[in-house]
């Protein structure tokens, strides 16, 4: 008996939840100001009716302190970054559902290079 299969996310938002403890000189996604984001962000998936085929997931650091608060967008490397709510509202409605990155809020490209090439 073949099982049905179970389809693959359309995308993935890798929100970072890293919080620095107090008094660390270096920034963090996660303050007092930006703590209700990833609840924002999700609530704005529910609203559309998307959570399933959009998986969003806390992570820790994901090495963009200064630019934070951030997240990734996934496929296609896209890096946001500065998110406030509006921000993220704007996303989910032009990338998520239109399609189309919004280009503004992505990382500047200075701070995101070309990936590495592992592979000789
Ligand atoms: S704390 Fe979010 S990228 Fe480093």
């Amino acid at each position: 008996m073949e099982m049905p299969s179970i389809p693959q996310p359309t995308f993935y938002i890798f929100k970072c939840e890293q919080a620095s403890p107090p008094g660390m000189p270096k920034p963090s996604c996660v303050n007092e100001n930006t703590r209700d984001l990833f609840n924002h962000a999700a609530q704005s998936l529910m609203k559309a009716g998307i959570m399933g085929p959009v998986q969003i997931v806390r992570t820790s650091c994901l090495g963009r302190c200064q630019m934070g608060p951030v997240m990734l967008v996934e496929p296609g490397h896209f890096m946001y970054s500065h998110l406030s709510k509006e921000k993220i509202d704007k996303i989910v409605e032009e990338h998520i559902l239109g399609g189309n990155p919004v280009e503004e809020y992505l990382i500047p490209s200075q701070y995101w290079g070309e990936a590495v090439k592992l592979v000789k």
